[in-house]
């Protein structure tokens, strides 16, 4: 069975906020509340609606990411950076590279964009494989508490990190 990855439109949210919902249910550390995060990340300026991506099996929604913007406010000025948040996939489809494969593209249409950094929290053994660091060896934190090992970046372009030590700004979306 083949993965095809697209846009997601409009028609597609309900079954976006139901894989979203069900791929969470289990996940220990979420507050199970993810689905909600997407639908108020949409109606804000940060949505880029080319990076809100999902895929398919057998013309079924398996998987979904999202990237949305938000700024790195350094010593000098307010970088553009984005946020992965969240990358689901449907418990049944787990394993199968899906994730992976929605990761990747969502950095490869982040990159022909012109976007030069993605910022996430996640699972330190899962985010490294694409190239994520932690956050702490490039001078930048969160505006919240988090563990040092789960705050990690990805430079979609060489050097984009350099000597942009400072703080992410998340909408107030993130936080609602
Ligand atoms: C995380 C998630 C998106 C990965 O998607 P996937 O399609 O299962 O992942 P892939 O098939 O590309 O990769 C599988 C690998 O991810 C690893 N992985 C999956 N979930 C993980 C987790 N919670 N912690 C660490 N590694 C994890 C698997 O162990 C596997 O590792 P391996 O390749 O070394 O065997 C999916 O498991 C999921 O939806 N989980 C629930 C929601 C969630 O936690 N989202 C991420 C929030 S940070």
């Amino acid at each position: 069975m083949s993965i095809h990855i697209r846009q997601e439109r409009p028609s597609d949210y309900p079954q976006v906020f139901h894989l979203i919902e069900a791929a969470f249910r289990q996940e220990k550390y979420s507050d199970k509340k993810e689905q909600f995060l997407v639908e108020r990340l949409r109606s804000t300026d940060g949505f880029i609606p080319d990076l809100s991506l999902l895929a398919e099996m057998d013309r079924q929604v398996v998987g979904y990411v999202l990237l949305t913007e938000v700024k790195i406010a350094t010593a000098r000025d307010e970088v553009t950076a984005l946020a992965l948040a969240p990358v689901a996939v449907l418990p049944a489809f787990q394993g199968k590279g899906i994730g992976a494969a929605l990761i990747e593209k969502a950095h490869t249409v982040a990159r022909d964009l012109g976007y030069q950094s993605v910022i996430l929290l996640g699972h330190e053994r899962y985010y490294p494989r694409f190239g994520y660091r932690p956050l702490y060896e490039f001078g930048i934190s969160l505006p919240f508490e988090a563990p040092p090992e789960n705050c990690m970046a990805l430079e979609l372009v060489p050097d984009a990190l350099k000597n942009k030590a400072g703080k992410v700004i998340y909408p107030a979306a993130f936080f609602e």
